[in-house]
């Protein structure tokens, strides 16, 4: 059996990436592909539990990091190794590329630590564990804050400042940058049918593949 596709889809808060990944997930459906729609952090009990913590209450920024890789390790173990390895698709709205964007380019912590929790979270005997695809949602700051200040109660992370989500943003380009192949950088400041028009463009090959 072929092993599925793993997609993540990423970008800042207020991007519309959820809007965007239900899209794909019916996208996907559409084909007659088994889909899990996943997320993190989170995406197992012990992960949603996580989740809560990570998203609010207050903690050292390294532990901050480290919990965000102890709820992918879950994650991974628990649903997408046997997700993809029943040759269905996991949709997942964020993964690694998150953490690089958060924790390093808007925390400032030491990327070298990552790539060390990210070989061992993500290491197995055929390479690391990463998505086939990467969809970054990219939007300007002021549009991520106007979605953001949409009524709701803001987490941790969306209550911090300007100058935080704008080095998360930059992170993001600049980690697009550095594997052009796997990650695709999508003008999310579009309408929606540009955007999907661009999204199934994307998709089709991978989609062809599968036919
Ligand atoms: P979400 O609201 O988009 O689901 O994501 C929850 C928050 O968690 C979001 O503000 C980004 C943050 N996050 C990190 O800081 N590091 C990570 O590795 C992940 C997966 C999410």
């Amino acid at each position: 059996m072929t092993r599925g596709r793993f997609i993540s889809v990423e970008g800042l808060d207020g991007a519309g990436k959820s809007t965007h990944l239900q899209w794909l997930v019916e996208h996907v459906r559409q084909q007659q592909l088994s889909v899990v729609q996943t997320r993190e952090p989170g995406g197992t009990p012990l992960g949603e539990q996580l989740r809560t913590l990570l998203l609010n209450e207050a903690m050292h920024l390294e532990t901050e990091a480290l919990l965000m890789f102890a709820a992918r390790n879950e994650h991974i173990q628990q649903v997408i190794l046997p997700a993809l390895q029943r040759g269905e698709w996991v949709l997942c709205d964020r993964f690694t590329d998150a953490t690089y964007a958060y924790q390093c380019g808007g925390r400032g912590l030491d990327l070298a630590k990552f790539s060390q929790l990210e070989h061992w979270v993500q290491g197995r005997p055929e390479g690391l564990l990463e998505p086939d695809l990467t969809l970054i949602f990219d939007v300007p700051l002021e549009v991520s804050k106007a979605r953001m200040a949409n009524g709701r109660v803001l987490d941790r992370f969306e209550r911090e400042q300007a100058d935080f989500h704008a080095r998360v943003r930059a992170a993001y380009l600049q980690r697009a940058k550095s594997a052009p192949q796997r990650i695709k950088v999508i003008d999310a400041n579009r309408s929606i049918e540009a955007i999907q028009h661009e999204l199934a463009t994307i998709l089709g090959p991978w989609l062809q593949e599968q036919a």
